[in-house]
């Protein structure tokens, strides 16, 4: 993109995306949206992002409303990412879990789950679990979602690169979990690829995945408005069960956005129950 973006075309870009993925765009982010977008633009042979934004608008142009999407969300993961949400899924929630009487699959749920980094961590977990713990958990299933297309092509892979298995993995979790690929990478092995199921899904559309456990909304409510936050946490509280738990990223909290939970002191790290 060559043109400098004007004030119009940034107003227009900022509602788009906010609209079609609930990304609320800071006022001075026109550096970002330049250098996500550059490649996509000279792709389509478009000089601005007004021509873009009426291109995406065009009947029959919904691959490019993807493509883009695709290149303004922020995917960045890693293994076990900040480690309180697995150690207290070890050592408080899975317990728990095994002592109820329930016949139903155990069912968690990675609300956006980009390169699966995060469903996959929750899977070894499981399989940790129930080897020290034989015949104590019963069947488990974890859906994983994002928006992005791209990122679940990765996840549904489950093939990494070292560099990105070097982010947060232990060497005795990639030697017990992982298996050489002959080009250099890192294949997930299949008994913790087959409890993860992934999927296409906007958190702002309305959804109906069944009811689940636990659910992860991790590092993407962030990116989203107080009231769009407040919408999403309703949603999620309506798809977890009774006493069922939903686990935010770190830096996320529920402050001023919702009394549907309780939150739970994990000493440390806090999860919240459904009330
Ligand atoms: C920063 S990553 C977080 C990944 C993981 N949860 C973690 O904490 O490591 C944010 C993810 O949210 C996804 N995302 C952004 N907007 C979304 C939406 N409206 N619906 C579903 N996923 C969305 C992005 O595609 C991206 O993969």
């Amino acid at each position: 993109m060559n043109a400098e973006i004007t004030p119009q075309e940034y107003e227009a870009f900022k509602k788009f995306l906010q609209d079609a993925c609930g990304i609320l765009l800071g006022d001075n982010k026109q550096y970002l949206v330049k250098s996500r977008l550059r490649r996509i633009l000279e792709d389509n042979h478009l000089k601005s992002l007004g021509e873009l934004l009426d291109r995406i608008k065009r009947p029959g142009r919904t691959n490019l409303k993807e493509v883009v999407i695709d290149a303004m969300t922020t995917n960045e993961t890693l293994w076990f990412r900040d480690n309180h949400p697995f150690r207290i899924l070890q050592e408080k929630l899975l317990p728990e879990f095994a002592e109820s009487k329930s016949m139903q699959p155990l069912r968690i749920w990675s609300a956006a789950c980009s390169t699966g980094q995060e469903p996959y961590s929750t899977a070894m977990v499981i399989d940790e679990f129930r080897r020290s713990r034989p015949g104590k958990l019963r069947d488990v299933k974890i859906t994983a979602t994002d928006i992005s297309k791209s990122v679940l092509d990765v996840a549904r892979r489950g093939e990494y690169e070292m560099i990105a298995i070097g982010r947060g993995l232990s060497p005795e979790r990639q030697k017990q979990f992982f298996t050489a690929s002959s080009n250099g990478g890192w294949q997930i092995k299949p008994q913790i690829k087959s409890m993860v199921e992934f999927r296409e899904l906007n958190l702002l559309d309305r959804y109906t995945l069944g009811k689940f456990d636990i659910i992860m909304c991790r590092n993407v409510l962030i990116y989203f408005s107080a009231e769009l936050k407040r919408d999403i946490l309703t949603r999620l509280h309506a798809a977890l069960n009774p006493g069922g738990y939903l686990i935010l990223g770190a830096s996320e909290s529920l402050n001023g956005l919702s009394d549907l939970y309780q939150m739970v002191q994990c000493h440390p790290g806090i999860i919240y129950r459904k009330k």
